[in-house]
Order: C-alpha cells, then sequence, then structure tokens
C-alpha cells in the first residue's frame, strides 16, 4: 500500500511563487522526511524546474498539453515537465476547466512520458469519465467548497464516499483523491477513512504565515 499523497497546489497565490515556493517546498521536504508521509508540491511552471532540482519531494505541473514536442506556441509538453524534473501534472482542474477530449489528450501525453496523472474532477459523473481514462488519480474537488476554508471533509462527506465508489466501480486501479477547504489533520484522516489516498489542497498551506505547522498538523494523523 503506498503512503497516502499530500499534495499542495501553490496555484498562481502570490504566496506560492518565487521564494514563497522554495519556501514551501523545503518545508514540506522536512515534515515529509520527519514523518515518514508523501507530500507534493504543484508550484507555476515558471517555477517548476528549480523546485524539482532542489527539492526531494514529489513536485507536480499544474497543467499540461496533450501536444508533442514541435510548432506549438504557448504550450506545455510533457515531455518539458519530464525534463524539468516533475513526476507528473494536475489535469482539469476547476480553475482550468478542460474538454473532455482535452483531458484524455493530456492523460496520454504524460502516459507516454511515464508521468503520473492527476485528473481533478467536480463531481462523480466527470470523476467516472476520468477514471475511464485510467489516471494514476482522480482528484474529486466540490468547487463551491474550493478556497472556501470550509472543509470538503466535514462539510461533504458523501461526495467523496460516493466518488470512491464510482471511481472504483468504473476502475480499481485509480487511485482517489480528494479537496477544497482541506486544513488540518482530522480532515486528512476523514478523507483517508472513506476510502480517498490522499489529499490536494493549496489555500491553507500556501496562505499561511508558516506553512510548516499547518503541515506538520495535517500528517499528524496518518
Ligand atoms: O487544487 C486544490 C484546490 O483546488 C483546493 O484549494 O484552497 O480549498 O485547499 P483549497
Amino acid at each position: 500500500m503506498p503512503s497516502p499523497l499530500i499534495l499542495v497546489n501553490l496555484k498562481t497565490y502570490k504566496e506560492g511563487t518565487g521564494n514563497r515556493a522554495h519556501m514551501i517546498a523545503q518545508a514540506a521536504e522536512l515534515v515529509a522526511r520527519e514523518s515518514g508521509a508523501t507530500i507534493g508540491v504543484a508550484p507555476t511552471l515558471i517555477d517548476l524546474h528549480p523546485i524539482a532540482h532542489h527539492f526531494a519531494i514529489p513536485v507536480y505541473a499544474q497543467h499540461v498539453d496533450g501536444v508533442e514536442p514541435g510548432a506549438h506556441t504557448g504550450h506545455i509538453t510533457a515531455d518539458a515537465i519530464r525534463t524539468a524534473g516533475a513526476v507528473g501534472s494536475l489535469v482539469n482542474h476547476s480553475e482550468r476547466r478542460l474538454t473532455l477530449a482535452d483531458i484524455e489528450a493530456s492523460v496520454k501525453a504524460l502516459q507516454a512520458q511515464k508521468l503520473s496523472a492527476v485528473v481533478c474532477t467536480n463531481n462523480e459523473a466527470t470523476s467516472a469519465a476520468a477514471a475511464a481514462l485510467s489516471p494514476d488519480y482522480v482528484a474529486i474537488e466540490p468547487p463551491e467548497l474550493i478556497g472556501s476554508g470550509v472543509s470538503v471533509s466535514k462539510a461533504n462527506p458523501e461526495i467523496i464516499q460516493r466518488s470512491v465508489a464510482t471511481v472504483r466501480q468504473v476502475n480499481p486501479k485509480v487511485r482517489v483523491l480528494t479537496g477544497a477547504g482541506i486544513q488540518s489533520g482530522d480532515c486528512v484522516k476523514i478523507a483517508i477513512d472513506l476510502g480517498t489516498d490522499g489529499v490536494l489542497l493549496a489555500s491553507s498551506v500556501v496562505k499561511a504565515k508558516d506553512p510548516g505547522v499547518v503541515l506538520r498538523d495535517l500528517v499528524s494523523r496518518l
């Protein structure tokens, strides 16, 4: 059984960019080492290469396009993500919505580079569609709770339970994350007890005065 994944999406928060991205990655590496937990970060594309090279934690891109290297201005290829040292990428976040065809192309591009695909979804139907593409993870996040400070684990545990069941039914090899408002060890424990393989979160760590304190709390009940 791989250990649960705590994946921190730095989004484009000012508090998660540049020096702060390094500071958060450093705290994540320290807490991961102390606790034995798996803590990953998804920095902006600008910070991807330096973070992946400076730290021994799993680093993910926030987006990848399903295109081959070549004449595609402004695109992000899976090949470039792998070269930068990332282990995978988020695909289709509520803040970066893609069509099903785009999601499929992105997942295939990641798989071709042996990178991990974390497809974000917003309900059970999209979770089922995502699971059918056989990504490594489906991450279910009710959009109304994202950045709200209200945890999906406490406000809507039913959606976690139903999504886990849906994904398992479509493809039992796909692991499930959940996110939105995750902020404490209690939230993580509830999510794992409901059958997930970890959490995807952002603001509680990124906007914290001391991200290390929040990270320690997040892994405290694993
Ligand atoms: O990708 C994680 C994210 O959408 C959840 O955000 O701020 O509610 O933890 P947050």
